[in-house]
């Protein structure tokens, strides 16, 4: 929840165990419903949603444009150059002024201050589509990804090799309220913001940071990979290719997990960098049932935040 009571999607466990798998279980009956052929659902009709991206996007941007259409209502693209928050205008006077066209704003932005400001000076609910901070909406389609392929969420060991990033931040908030075994395998200097590891500790999260990556895959459910250099670090990318040597997910390390391990990926993929294009080939593959589910976690989280 929010100011005012408006309900908003920035970080996973700003909701508890109960509505995310509630959010989860909608996810997987919405799905069901439109996959059957199924075109009478409409709760969005006569919505619009504002979706602001300052970085580039495919999965995001088309699942929720699609999702919301698909469920009634109309979504409206502003890419980098039309608002340009921050710049043109201030993120303050950009959130009132969406609130009054708007029933829900989207954002895609570099500085997290800035979508917690969306949701501070906005009266509409604001859902997270990528900080440099974090990535909610990713990890909930994950989830409903390992819970479609596994049967159960709960005691899954995850094993995450690359940065400590963005992706890990939602995947350690994520750990904090549905019990699953997080592990982060990074470089030393990569590892994720110490200030979230010691949040979700102190909620009770099962988690482990660490640097050997051969030796953390062991007894994994599921590896999972992500860029080395997110966006924004681009520049960065030939001194991460160095310090990131042993971290590639090849098919040594999918031995090692064992042959009931899963492979995931946010995408995009940077094939043979961070992960092989055998691994991403490889039958244990799951990332394109995964980007799939974005939109079906979306449309969910989308209903909650509407509170329809
Ligand atoms: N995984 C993901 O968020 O992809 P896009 O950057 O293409 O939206
Ligand atoms: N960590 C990546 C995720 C892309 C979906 C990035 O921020 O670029």
């Amino acid at each position: 929840g929010g100011q005012d009571g408006v309900r908003h999607f920035l970080h996973i466990d700003d909701y508890d165990n109960k509505t995310i798998m509630k959010i989860l279980e909608r996810a997987r009956e919405v799905k069901a419903k439109l996959k059957s052929g199924d075109k009478s659902f409409k709760p969005f009709a006569g919505k619009t949603m504002a979706m602001i991206f300052t970085k580039p996007s495919m999965r995001t941007r088309v699942s929720f444009e699609t999702g919301f259409h698909l469920l009634g209502g109309h979504a409206i693209y502003l890419g980098p150059d039309d608002i340009q928050l921050g710049k043109r205008e201030e993120t303050r006077d950009i959130a009132r002024v969406l609130s009054g066209y708007n029933d829900v704003v989207m954002a895609r932005l570099f500085a997290h201050k800035d979508l917690l400001d969306l949701a501070k000076y906005g009266s509409v609910p604001v859902i997270n589509g990528l900080t440099d901070y974090n990535h909610p909406c990713q990890i909930m389609a994950d989830a409903l990804t390992i819970i479609e392929h596994k049967g159960y969420i709960d005691n899954v060991k995850v094993v995450y090799v690359g940065d400590g990033n963005n992706v890990v931040h939602s995947w350690l908030r994520f750990a904090a309220v549905v019990p699953i075994h997080f592990v982060c395998a990074c470089p030393r200097g990569f590892e994720p913001d110490a200030a979230t590891v010691e949040l979700v500790r102190s909620k009770g999260a099962k988690i482990d940071i660490v640097n050997d990556p051969m030796e953390a895959v062991k007894g994994a459910d599921v590896v999972y990979s992500d860029v080395w250099a997110s966006m924004g670090q681009k520049e960065e990318a030939a001194l991460r290719m160095q310090r990131f040597q042993g971290f590639q997910v090849n098919e040594k390390m999918m031995e090692q997990a064992g042959p009931d391990a899963f492979f995931m990926h946010c995408l995009p993929a940077e094939r043979g960098v961070e992960v092989t294009d055998g691994v991403i080939e490889a039958p244990n593959s799951i990332v394109f049932p995964q980007a799939e589910n974005r939109m079906h976690a979306q449309n969910a989280v989308m209903l909650h935040v509407v509170g329809e």
